[in-house]
């Protein structure tokens, strides 16, 4: 009598077990239990069962509902459970991956030969200082023991500004030397500082830009002298260029600041552009004793004090180091260029430390 409910039993509970989603186990549900579903119509068709056992079989059937519905409902639970832990694993963020690249931009040459220059002279004891690029006439050249009328002014190709009010005209700096000035007016001596930042001429080709870098060096102490200041340009210049035994000549020159002047030329070879071979000289900067009445136009006394001065040329010494050819190119944004011969954010300022010869 009851083998029909036997076997709808190990049917259902087996097709319970064997569900894999819970889209099959609703199916099997509404087979089961639903209006229409194999246990329903047992239940229906209970009426009919003779009286004496019926009583036995509705138990039997509502038994087998219950066990059913509970079958079902932790079967359920456990493939909800199932599903969400497969959601979770295949949803996860895998932080090992590679980010997509994003197009990211890159360190102008420009600037990152003056962070070489900060570095290096950093590691020598110099700090940085700075000025305004828009300068009084006095602070570009008067104070620079170069007066008014003064032939080493028609080498500056300066552009001149309306003065404020009366005032005289003001310059946009020829060079980074009026910072010398600002920097002796400011701070006591001892001082030891560089200088990077803009200059500008009325000057304009391959070689020249009307804006262009500059970097100047200022040294002042009791006991300076030209030795001083050849031992420290040397050091720079092989930690610059990366040559450790870069040979280096220093010769007679003038500048209205310095007192000797000298220019400094490295050695190359003209032909193939590499630094520090050959026999061909290349003149990369300019330096000298400062010049007593240049600290006597500052207020410090030139009897206690004394020091060297240099100035370089940012640009200049970028096309040599990384073979440049056109000066222009700096300022043209061109973004193959940039990509180029610019340098990776954050990439480390790498140079030749400590004693190189
Ligand atoms: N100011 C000079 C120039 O622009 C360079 C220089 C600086 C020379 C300091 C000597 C000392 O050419």
């Amino acid at each position: 009598m009851a083998d029909d409910i036997a076997t709808l039993r190990s049917l259902a509970l087996a097709g319970v077990a064997a569900a894999t989603d819970l889209r099959g186990l609703e199916a099997l549900r509404v087979h089961v239990l639903g209006r229409s579903g194999a246990l329903t119509l047992l239940l229906k068709e209970l009426g009919r069962t003779p009286a004496d056992a019926r009583r036995a079989r509705g138990a039997a059937l509502n038994k087998l509902k219950d066990d059913i519905t509970e079958a079902l409902d932790a079967k359920r639970a456990s493939l909800e459970t199932a599903a969400i832990a497969n959601r979770l694993r295949q949803e996860r963020i895998d932080i090992t991956l590679p980010p997509a690249p994003e197009p990211g931009g890159s360190i102008h040459p420009i600037s990152r030969t003056m962070e070489e220059m900060a570095a290096i002279f950093g590691a020598m004891g110099f700090t940085v200082a700075d000025g305004p690029d828009i300068e009084s006439d006095w602070h570009n050249f008067s104070a620079l023991n170069i007066p008014a009328h003064h032939p080493a002014r028609d080498d500056h190709d300066t552009f001149y500004l309306p003065g404020i009010g009366n005032g005289p005209p003001r310059v946009l700096r020829t060079h980074t030397s009026p910072v010398q000035v600002r920097t002796m007016m400011t701070q006591a001596p001892p001082i030891r500082v560089i200088i990077p930042g803009r200059t500008f001429r009325a000057d304009h080709d391959a070689t020249h830009s009307p804006m262009f870098h500059q970097c100047e060096g200022l040294v002042i102490d009791r006991t300076m002298t030209l030795a001083h200041l050849k031992g420290c340009l040397i050091d720079f210049l092989r930690a610059f260029f990366g040559v450790a035994s870069l040979p280096v000549r220093f010769r007679a020159s003038y500048f209205p600041f310095t007192e000797p002047s000298m220019e400094v030329d490295i050695a190359w070879n003209r032909k193939t552009g590499e630094i520090g071979a050959g026999s061909d000289w290349l003149e990369v900067l300019g330096s000298g004793m400062v010049h007593p009445n240049v600290l006597a136009n500052v207020g410090i006394d030139p009897r206690e004090w004394q020091g060297f001065a240099f100035g370089m040329g940012v640009e200049r010494l970028a096309m040599l180091k990384h073979g440049v050819p056109d000066l222009r190119a700096f300022y043209e944004s061109d973004v193959r260029w940039l990509r180029h011969y610019g340098f990776a954010a954050l990439s480390p300022v790498l140079f030749h430390e400590g004693p190189l010869a």
